[in-house]
């Protein structure tokens, strides 16, 4: 018997092929948990509800800037042509997204906003470009995260911010404005 394999008995080790599986199982657990706080974090967060427009103001096709949930964040609100992911509105088509790129920081102007595919961007540091009908999941370009949508709710002709999916570029946790 090697040094090695007596070692190994008299400290009660498991085989490979078992360490292998609580080893898999250990770090699912944590990044289950990790996830887990991670996405209760953003869910849970108690954010402000901010009137941040009229529907009957909205021209399809043209965003209007808004800040949300604090007054430095800057946040583009628009009707698009069609459903999208998170619309509110009579077609599900006004959605709500922040203007700075989650890659690097980079500002997405609203002048980028493209109505006949319903895209922002590209952002003018490595051209990230997100679709705003699916939650601002990214197309083209270096970001891996999609742009922070503005969670809305709608109130007779009120439009009403109340909540933020994804975290916002420079920020370990979102401000909630309250
Ligand atoms: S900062 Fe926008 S793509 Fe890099």
């Amino acid at each position: 018997m090697t040094e090695q394999s007596k070692i190994s008995k008299s400290i009660g080790c498991v085989d490979r092929r078992s360490f292998l599986i609580l080893g898999g199982s250990a770090v699912t657990v944590l990044a289950t948990f990790g996830q887990g706080a991670d996405a209760q974090e953003l869910v849970s967060s108690s954010y402000a509800h901010k009137p941040i427009g009229k529907m009957s103001a909205l021209k399809p096709g043209v965003p209007v800037s808004f800040t949300y949930p604090n007054d430095d964040i800057e946040n583009i609100l628009v009707m698009l042509n069609e459903p999208a992911g998170g619309g509110i509105g009579e077609n599900r088509s006004v959605v709500a997204f922040n203007t700075i790129c989650p890659h690097m920081g980079g500002y997405l102007d609203a002048s980028t906003f493209r109505p006949e595919i319903s895209v922002l961007g590209p952002c003018p540091l490595h051209l990230s470009t997100f679709d705003l009908t699916k939650h601002g999941m990214i197309v083209s370009g270096h970001s891996a995260a999609s742009l922070p949508q503005i969670v809305l709710e709608q109130d007779g002709d009120d439009i009403l911010a109340t909540g933020v999916m994804g975290l916002f570029y420079g920020y370990n946790r979102n401000p909630s404005g309250v």
